[in-house]
C-alpha cells in the first residue's frame, strides 16, 4: 500500500570524463566517483545499466579552457567524444544526457561569457548554447540538459537543435537551479573556480524565493523544455511539491554533490547507515513530486534495491 516507489529505473547517474588522460582519477570529497577515460567511462556505464539504471548524465572535465569555453560547442570537445563512444557502445539501451553549460570549459569559471565589465553578458552566451546542443545531439546525446540559468536560454536551444533536424532531442531544463552552497564537491570534480571570488547569484535563483521558480519553470515550459528539474533537490522539496502542480511535463530533481558528501561523510564516521538514509531521501524526492533524480547514488542504491 506504500504510496511513493524508487527503483532504479528511477535514477540518472551523473559521470564526470576527462580529456587527454590515461589514469582514472578518484574525487576527494566525492568518494566512489572519478575522473573517467574513455575506456572507464565504458566500464561505469556498463555497470550502471547491469543495475538497471535509467540513464546517465555527462560532464567534461577539459584539458584546456579560454574565455568563450569553446570546448563545449567544439565538436571536438571532450563531452563530444564520449557521446560518441557511449553511442557507438551502447546505442538506445540506456538514455544518454548531456550537461549543457560552459561553466567547465571557461578560464573564469562562469557559465556564461563576460563583458567588458566582468558581468555574465546573458545574450551572447544564448548563441554558444545553441551551438553546444547542436554539436552535443549531433554526437549522440538522447537527452540535452542546459545547466547555466540565462534568460531564454531553453527557447534558443530548441530552436536550435530544430533548425539542425534534430527535433527528437529531448531538452531537460534546470528550471529551478538555487544558488548553493551545496555544489563544493561538484567543483572540485570538474576543476572549477569563480574568478575573484565571485558567485552565480547573478543567474541563478535565491534560496528564500518560492514562487520564482514557478515563474522560471512556466517560461521553460512555455519555450519548449520537455523535462523541468529542481536543484539542489532535500533544501527544495516544497519548490519540488509545487512544480508538480504548476507543470505537467515530467519533473526531475538533483540530489547534487554536496548532499551526496555529506551522507558519505556521516556514514564513514559510522554515525549513519549511509545506505539507509541515501534511500530515504531518494523516495522523499520522489514523494514530493520528482518522476526521476539525478544522484552520485545511482550505482549504490541501484545495487541496493537489487540485492
Ligand atoms: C553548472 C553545474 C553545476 C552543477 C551542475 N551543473 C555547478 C554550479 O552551478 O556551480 C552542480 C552539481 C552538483 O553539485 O552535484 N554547469
Amino acid at each position: 500500500m506504500a504510496e511513493t516507489s524508487l527503483s532504479p529505473s528511477d535514477l540518472v547517474a551523473p559521470l564526470f570524463v576527462a580529456e587527454g588522460r590515461d589514469d582514472v582519477r578518484p574525487i576527494t570529497s566525492l568518494p566512489g566517483h572519478f575522473q573517467h577515460t574513455l575506456e572507464s567511462l565504458t566500464t561505469e556505464v556498463r555497470a550502471l545499466q547491469a543495475a538497471g539504471v535509467g540513464g546517465v548524465i555527462l560532464f567534461g572535465v577539459p584539458q584546456q579552457k579560454d574565455e568563450l569555453g569553446s570546448g563545449a560547442f567544439d565538436d571536438n570537445g571532450i563531452v563530444q567524444v564520449a557521446l560518441r563512444s557511449l553511442r557507438d557502445e551502447f546505442g538506445d539501451d540506456l538514455v544518454v544526457m548531456a550537461d549543457l553549460c560552459l561553466d567547465e570549459y571557461t578560464s573564469h569559471g562562469h557559465c556564461g561569457v563576460l563583458r567588458a565589465d566582468g558581468a555574465v553578458d546573458n545574450d551572447a552566451t544564448l548563441d554558444l548554447y545553441g551551438r553546444a546542443a547542436v554539436a552535443q545531439a549531433r554526437a549522440g546525446a538522447a537527452v540535452v540538459a542546459p545547466s547555466g540559468m540565462m534568460d531564454g536560454q531553453v527557447g534558443v536551444i530548441r530552436e536550435a537543435l530544430d533548425a539542425e533536424g534534430f527535433s527528437d532531442t529531448v531538452v531537460m531544463a534546470y528550471a529551478a537551479k538555487y544558488a548553493s552552497a551545496l555544489y563544493g564537491p561538484f567543483r572540485e570534480a570538474v576543476g572549477v573556480e569563480i574568478a575573484n571570488g565571485g558567485d552565480r547569484r547573478s543567474y541563478q535563483q535565491d534560496y528564500r524565493n518560492r514562487r520564482e521558480s514557478w515563474r522560471e519553470a512556466r517560461l521553460d515550459v512555455d519555450e519548449g523544455a520537455d523535462i523541468v528539474m529542481v536543484k539542489p533537490a532535500m533544501t527544495y522539496l516544497d519548490v519540488l511539491s509545487d512544480l508538480r502542480r504548476e507543470v505537467d511535463v515530467p519533473l526531475c530533481a538533483y540530489h547534487v554533490s554536496g548532499e551526496y558528501s555529506m551522507i558519505k561523510a556521516a556514514a564513514a564516521n559510522g554515525w549513519i547507515d549511509g545506505d539507509a538514509v541515501a534511500i530515504e531521501q531518494l523516495t522523499a524526492v520522489r514523494r514530493a513530486g520528482a518522476d526521476f533524480v539525478l544522484t552520485y547514488f545511482a550505482r549504490e542504491v541501484a545495487e541496493a534495491l537489487n540485492s
